[in-house]
């Protein structure tokens, strides 16, 4: 008799209220023998984990080191590596959760493994659960609407640069910015010079012990900021 190979399950789990996360997730979470999550490869803290765990019933949990670096050869190497692993519990016939911070297909390691167990097995059965956005609560927390009417919004990394943020600000009526921690003052300078400063609001920690929202970023310069946080700038005849 062969085995059945288990469903894997990629799951949203919100960005911090354990209260965010959908019944849907909170039904899979409670069935599943075996739960995966990312982690660093320094330490083996996932926040997504950190956020479910309240709602566990026993199930086997592993994490999946994953380095921080930006060298493609070496993340590859080691989504490959991870996506194995995952790929021989479900072989084994277990049904497992990946779960992931936000919603999976945004921003997340989920997209990385998604990609190379396909390409590793491309008929596995991959059930992807969206969760509630790090920018939509942080949105609701800082009661900043997204978009109305015929407006529309960006979702930008943090990362891509003053050139290619001042670009994006033209272009659209908001601006999330996403992993700004490490790129502040870049940001902060680009959202001076296009005289938005007072139009832009940083978010920190949503849903987690201290969590902030500041409204006047001049406040902020110079402070370490926490990794988990964000900027909304939404233009001034929107505001
Ligand atoms: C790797 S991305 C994960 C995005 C996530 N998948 C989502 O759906 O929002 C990490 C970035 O998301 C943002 N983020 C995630 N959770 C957050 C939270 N609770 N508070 C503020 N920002 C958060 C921060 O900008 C952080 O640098």
């Amino acid at each position: 008799m062969t085995t059945r190979t288990g469903t894997l399950y990629g799951i949203g789990v919100g960005p911090g209220d354990p209260e965010l996360i959908t019944l849907k997730a909170l039904k899979i979470l409670k069935q599943v023998p075996r739960i995966f999550a990312a982690a660093s490869s320094k330490n083996t803290y996932s926040i997504a984990l950190n956020i479910v765990r309240c709602h566990l019933n026993g199930a086997g949990i592993e994490n999946l080191p994953f380095p921080m670096t930006k060298d493609p050869e070496i993340l590859a190497a080691a989504w490959e590596q991870n996506a194995r692993r995952v790929l021989a519990a479900l072989k084994e016939g277990q049904d497992a959760a990946f779960v992931t911070l936000g919603d999976p297909l945004t921003y997340s390691t989920f997209g990385y493994l998604l990609k190379t167990l396909k390409q590793l097995q491309p008929d596995l059965t991959v059930v992807t659960i969206p969760g509630v956005t790090s920018y939509s609560a942080a949105a609701a927390l800082s009661q900043t609407p997204l978009s109305e009417g015929e407006e529309s919004f960006y979702v930008v990394s943090g990362a891509l640069g003053a050139a290619r943020l001042k670009e994006a600000l033209a272009r659209t009526d908001t601006v999330v910015i996403l992993k700004t921690y490490r790129h502040f003052p870049e940001i902060y300078q680009a959202l001076a010079e296009l005289d938005l400063l007072d139009c832009a609001t940083f978010i920190s920690r949503v849903g987690l012990e201290g969590e902030t929202v500041v409204r006047d970023l001049r406040e902020l310069k110079g402070a370490p900021l926490p990794y988990l946080s964000m900027i909304i700038v939404k233009k001034p005849r929107h505001r």
